[in-house]
């Protein structure tokens, strides 16, 4: 028999761990489909390069950054936003992949969100080190949609707090393959991730990979 508390993130099992009302990690949700969001990940990155974007308060990010979607997340100088287009290249953002869209509807649904339309993908990539301090996703116009967030690659902390900042925090252990969904009355809590720990994972490499999948227009 295995009780609960050995359940192993490893074991490449799906399971659920509820965090609060409205949020759950689906721990190895995306694992078989692993490898072919990776493979997609090459292309898209090779249209839209990962890039350090800067915070308005004049900070170089430790997480680069790319988008797919019919809009993307963009932070600069004059603030946060969705835009259609990569200021990089002047060219709209790669296109929403299939998979990617069938992986986020099903994680959604599976999470009590049967609606979900996201239509921007926030790609992160994490070396050790980079880190993500705790903030809310606001930047939508819909709160109604839920947040899909994928992890890939090396595990992180993910910290999931309250709907003040100053809430006490949540440490989640985040694997390969593990989908946190948070909407409803958990859509604007505070998250973030703790420093990456070094280390080597046989698909990613040298890194963590996050694809947060959101309705943002
Ligand atoms: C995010 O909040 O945009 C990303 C969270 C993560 O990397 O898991
Ligand atoms: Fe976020």
């Amino acid at each position: 028999m295995t009780l609960p508390l050995f359940e192993d993130a490893e074991s490449g099992q799906p399971w659920r761990e509820a965090l609060c009302p409205g949020a759950v990690v689906l721990h190895n949700f995306a694992t078989a489909a692993g490898a072919t969001l990776l493979t997609t990940l090459h292309d898209i990155a090779r249209q839209a390069p990962f890039r350090h974007m800067i915070t308005p308060g004049g900070f170089r990010m430790s997480v680069a950054m790319t988008n797919c979607g019919s809009c993307g997340w963009l932070s600069d100088r004059t603030g946060y936003r969705y835009a259609a287009t990569d200021p990089e290249s002047g060219k709209p953002w790669p296109p929403l992949p299939e998979a990617y869209l069938k992986l986020a509807r099903a994680a959604a649904a599976s999470a009590g969100f049967p609606d979900f339309e996201p239509d921007a993908c926030l790609i992160n990539r994490y070396a050790p080190g980079a880190r993500l301090s705790l903030h809310q996703d606001k930047d939508e116009r819909d709160f109604t949609q839920p947040i899909v967030s994928v992890s890939l690659g090396l595990p992180a902390v993910f910290l999931f707090g309250g709907l003040r900042r100053n809430d006490k925090a949540a440490r989640v252990l985040l694997t390969h393959g593990a989908v946190v969904v948070w909407g409803g009355p958990a859509r604007l809590r505070y998250h973030g991730i703790l420093s990456l720990k070094a280390g080597y994972h046989p698909l990613v490499g040298e890194q963590r990979i996050n694809l947060t999948f959101r309705k943002a227009i």
